[in-house]
């Protein structure tokens, strides 16, 4: 089995830079790439904000800090990916541009290298149909990956057991736990957490409780950290109707939401980044 000693992670953004960030942190030499070299630098910086806030807090020092970050290369080049053991893709969410990334790297990378993406929510067999199929992975990390231990890893239908097995050893490798898991829409986590949230919205539409009240309810009584409704500005309600349209497609009107949350979205009250939401701030 590859031992993984060089990543290529494309994307440097919310999500790619900690994904970087983790590898780096696991000792891999990381090539981050971008759109532009500004972008790519950015992410870094992201990172180095990151990794301070650590030495602040006593967690690691400076010398540790300096090498993690000394490991990360921002790039907005194909340069030095012909060496890379795994690509890691967090792109925009968009089936083109992210299968027109994997045929572009297969022309570049080595024979063995693997290839992932981490989506949310295209299907892994489709992308995977682009470039590398038996080689080709969905590999899910949650916000933020640095902090975050779960990673869903799944197979599409043309990934081969070698792949699984080294891609499961590869989220060992930076410290994430893997939960294999097959390729349907909303995965494992995504599908559990809107049912919920789903639920919650009905509450609150039914006069049953307050949003306060069930946020409380799910922290004191579940041991969630956050509730539903703190939860959903945290992600944007923007972005969590796209997921319920994707599952109610998939699933049928379980996952329709509820007029309350759609009275939301309407309204502009999206979340945290709008400043107001299901709370103000
Ligand atoms: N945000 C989340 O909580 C979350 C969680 C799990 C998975 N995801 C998935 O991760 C991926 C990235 O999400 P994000 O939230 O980090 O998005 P983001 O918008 O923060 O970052 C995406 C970055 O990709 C860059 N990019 C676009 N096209 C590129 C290309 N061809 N080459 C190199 N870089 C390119 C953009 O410039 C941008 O900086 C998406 O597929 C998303 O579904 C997101």
């Amino acid at each position: 089995m590859v031992a993984f000693k060089k990543v290529g992670v494309v994307g440097a953004g919310m999500m790619g830079a900690e994904i970087a960030l983790c590898c780096a942190t696991a000792g891999m030499d990381v090539l981050m790439k971008e759109i532009s070299q500004e972008l790519a630098d950015k992410g870094k910086k992201t990172i180095d904000k990151i990794l301070s806030k650590s030495v602040e807090k006593g967690k690691l020092d400076a010398a540790e800090k300096e090498a993690i970050l000394g490991r990360v290369t921002p790039q907005a080049s194909n340069d030095g990916f012909e060496d890379v053991d795994i690509v890691i893709e967090a792109i925009l969410e968009v089936i083109d541009i992210k299968q027109n990334l994997f045929k572009e790297l297969h022309a570049v990378c080595k024979p063995d290298c693997l290839f992932a993406s981490n989506t949310s929510s295209i299907s892994i067999t489709k992308l995977a149909s682009a470039a590398r199929p038996e080689q080709f992975i969905g590999l899910h990390f949650f916000s933020p990956a640095s902090i975050m231990k779960l990673v869903e890893v799944i197979p599409g239908l043309m990934t081969a057991q070698e792949t699984v097995d080294m891609s499961l050893a590869f989220c060992e490798a930076i410290g994430k736990k893997p939960v294999k898991v097959r390729n349907v829409e909303g995965f494992v986590v995504n599908r559990i957490l809107l049912a919920m949230m789903n639920e919650a919205y009905r509450l609150l539409d039914e006069g049953v409780a307050t949003i306060e009240d069930i946020d409380t309810a799910c922290m004191l009584g579940l041991g969630h950290p956050v509730g539903p409704f703190r939860l959903s500005d945290n992600i944007s309600l923007d972005l969590l109707s796209k997921v319920f349209d994707i599952l109610n497609d998939a699933y049928g009107d379980r996952f329709k939401a509820p007029g309350i949350f759609r009275e939301h979205l309407d309204a502009g009250r999206i979340g945290r980044k709008a400043g107001k939401g299901w709370y103000d701030y």
